[in-house]
């Protein structure tokens, strides 16, 4: 039997079922899981609302302080909002050194599973002893409080490893993905203006090993300064590469510091602890701003509430540390809360489809965390996969990145949850620092396709154009009303834009009433339960990954030979949404194979293979209105199959037809 022909049988077996589920088929936790929970007494939601903003002294609690904070909210810039002010800590101290002076130094902090099989396993007291001769290392190398050290790796152990060093030192990081191009590197340490960069030879992907340094070195030939690097051997042998003058090899700078004590800087509350660079509106991604007070309580509250971590825990969120997925919930979270947190190397199908089952059994992971995208994936390969494994020792399971469809949830909860795992379904955003509108499994029933009520502490609203709540069931847009400590505090050198992207929509400025508004379609059900439409901007959610199609759009158009281009998301069974670009050509230029190769690999050389089109669609002219703006909408129901809907209104409406037969055709 083909693996889609047992993904087929998955959902027809249930005949209806999705459509059964979106009326609101409903699951109450299992009563074994509440009597555990972290968070349990319903009463949390009244007691967060009546006692706001000081409810969220219950999530600087989760955070040990050197210096005690004076005031939980200065609102008085808002919506510059300032969180636990006066307060002062370290990052690094609370995700190492506290859990090793309660006597957890043998504990494991990290259990690293290679792409090739190997293991590593860090113990707290293996960590902070790596963490410090690091640190000392980039201490050594310059590095000062407030210098922006940008890290470009994949998942290897010296990832974190270098986030806690920075964090130790006050030096704020800025993780670029790894699956990122060179061009977006430099374009991310430009913005930063960031003289540091830890990187790595190469890494594996299926059992081949790839050259990142050279993808590095590219990268750092469009940097306009001065850049010290430092280079992590993760494939020994296999690669060899060659240090520059301003290049330093990461075992012997570690070798070099072994031994050595650096003290935690004591960070202001406010002070930064990273940068994040995200996809938005505009062709220039934006670098989101974390502070060490604000961003780290939030991780880790919700680490605790919603993931329900748990000192003796193994833990596993299957993400990239190159999000703020991992950013929160593989390092920062867990690691404040103590746990032992599982990192993963490689993809769920090498070398086998069941290899994340096999890791679940062999680490007896308790808590599991992943993206719908790759749910759909699984369901896809078929059950056979995860029920040749015991994964009985799991407790809870999470999905974040993007909307899951209630078949997706059905699957995961009966397949990989045995039925008496709760599902947390958790909507938040690079810019949100930790999760917003999720059940708390302790506490709430799920409703498969929802992601579930705003947190404790956190009003979010699904409004009208004009700001108004709309009724239950009417679609409408997600605002956040009030501020929340993890939030982030600005783009990074770029004020405006901050006002402007999250702010200026649905505030009034002159009654200093502020809300936030996060660029998703939502809507609410009568028990106040969220379901997220998705994006309304133009940022496309593919496999639960953030990219701009202004951003695609112009790596299109630096192709010689193209003149115009027009990319949207359009429906895809696996990642959600898939990129198609439409495409027009300059005169004398043919829509040739090579012409179609080199589009795609203008898009990878520029973002990344992430942002790779799923088609290129060769066109005379773009669907465009009388005001000359181009028909988004269509082009996206063309690429879905979707039913085309109104062309009238369109300058050219003869085009559509032309359009979506090619479409079709190419199909
Ligand atoms: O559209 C929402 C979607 O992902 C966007 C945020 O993307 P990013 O900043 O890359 O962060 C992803 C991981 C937190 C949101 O604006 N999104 C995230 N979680 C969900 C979701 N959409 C629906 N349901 C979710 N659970």
């Amino acid at each position: 039997m083909s693996d889609d022909n047992t993904a087929n049988s998955d959902g027809d077996e249930d005949g209806g079922l999705e459509a059964r589920l979106a009326e609101g088929e409903s699951y109450e936790p299992p009563q074994s899981f509440v009597e555990q929970a972290n968070v349990n007494d319903p009463a949390i939601y009244d007691e967060f609302e009546e006692n706001w903003p000081g409810c969220w002294e219950r999530a600087a609690d989760l955070v040990s302080w050197s210096q005690e904070y004076d005031t939980v909210l200065e609102a008085d810039d808002a919506p510059f909002y300032r969180w636990f002010t006066g307060g002062e800590l370290n990052a690094s101290y609370n995700c190492l050194d506290r859990h090793v002076e309660d006597g957890r130094k043998n504990q494991a902090a990290i259990k690293w599973e290679g792409e090739l099989g190997e293991t590593r396993t860090y113990t707290y007291g293996d960590l902070l002893n790596e963490v410090e001769a690091f640190a000392a290392g980039l201490r050594d190398l310059g590095v000062e409080e407030d210098d922006v050290v940008t890290l470009y790796m994949p998942m290897i152990p010296e990832l974190p490893i270098a986030m806690l060093a920075c964090a130790r030192l006050g030096a704020p990081h800025s993780v670029v993905f790894g699956g990122f191009s060179a061009d977006a590197l430099a374009t991310r340490m430009n913005a930063a203006d960031s003289e540091y960069l830890v990187t790595c030879d190469g890494y594996y992907r299926r059992g081949d090993a790839l050259n990142h340094k050279e993808k590095a070195d590219k990268g750092l030939r469009g940097v306009d300064h001065d850049v010290q690097t430092v280079v992590v051997d993760r494939l020994g042998d296999e690669l060899q590469h060659f240090l520059g003058a301003m290049a330093h090899d990461y075992d012997e700078l570690v070798a070099a510091h072994e031994g050595e004590s650096v003290e935690p800087v004591a960070r202001d509350a406010e002070d930064m602890l990273f940068l994040m660079y995200t996809s938005g509106t505009t062709g220039q991604p934006k670098g989101v701003k974390h502070t060490t007070g604000g961003y780290l309580s939030y991780a880790a509250w919700t680490s605790h509430a919603v993931l329900d971590i748990k000192p003796e825990d193994t833990y596993w969120c299957a993400a990239d540390i190159g999000w703020i997925t991992g950013h929160s919930y593989i390092v920062y979270g867990p690691l404040a809360l103590g746990t032992t947190t599982v990192m993963y190397e490689g993809t769920p199908d090498y070398p086998e489809k069941d290899r994340l089952w096999e890791l679940i059994e062999k680490n007896r992971v308790d808590i599991f965390y992943t993206a719908p995208t790759a749910i759909r994936a699984f369901m896809k390969w078929g059950k056979q996969y995860p029920e040749g494994h015991d994964l009985s020792s799991l407790r809870l399971l999470g999905t974040v990145g993007e909307p899951i469809n209630p078949r997706a949830w059905q699957w995961y909860y009966d397949t990989i949850g045995g039925g008496e795992c709760p599902v947390v379904d958790t909507w938040w955003q690079t810019e949100t620092g930790g999760m917003m509108i999720t059940t708390l499994p302790g506490i709430g029933e799920m409703k498969p396709g929802a992601a579930g009520p705003p947190l404790p502490g956190v009003d979010a609203r699904i409004v009208d154009a004009a700001g108004n709540d709309v009724d239950p069931g009417n679609a409408g847009y997600l605002t956040v009303q009030k501020p929340w400590p993890g939030m982030l505090r600005t783009l990074y050198n770029n004020d405006d834009r901050f006002l402007n992207e999250y702010w200026r929509e649905y505030s009034d400025e002159d009654a200093d009433d502020w809300v936030y508004f996060p660029e998703d379609g939502a809507k609410v059900d009568e028990d106040g339960y969220i379901t997220i439409l998705g994006r309304v901007d133009d940022v496309i959610n593919v496999s639960g990954h953030r990219l701009g199609t202004m951003e695609i759009e112009s790596a299109i158009v630096g192709v010689e030979g193209v003149a115009e281009a027009a990319v949207v998301g359009g429906d895809h069974d696996v990642k959600g949404k898939a990129v198609y670009a439409y495409v027009i050509l300059e005169d004398g230029q043919e829509p040739t194979d090579g012409m179609y190769d080199r589009i795609i690999s203008g898009v990878e050389d520029g973002i990344g293979p992430i942002a790779r089109p799923e088609d290129v669609i060769f066109t005379p002219e773009l669907p465009k209105t009388r005001s000359g703006k181009i028909m988004r909408r269509l082009l996206e129901d063309i690429a879905s199959g979707n039913e085309l809907g109104n062309t009238s209104t369109l300058r050219n409406p003869e085009i559509v037809d032309e359009i979506a037969e090619q479409v079709k055709e190419s199909n």
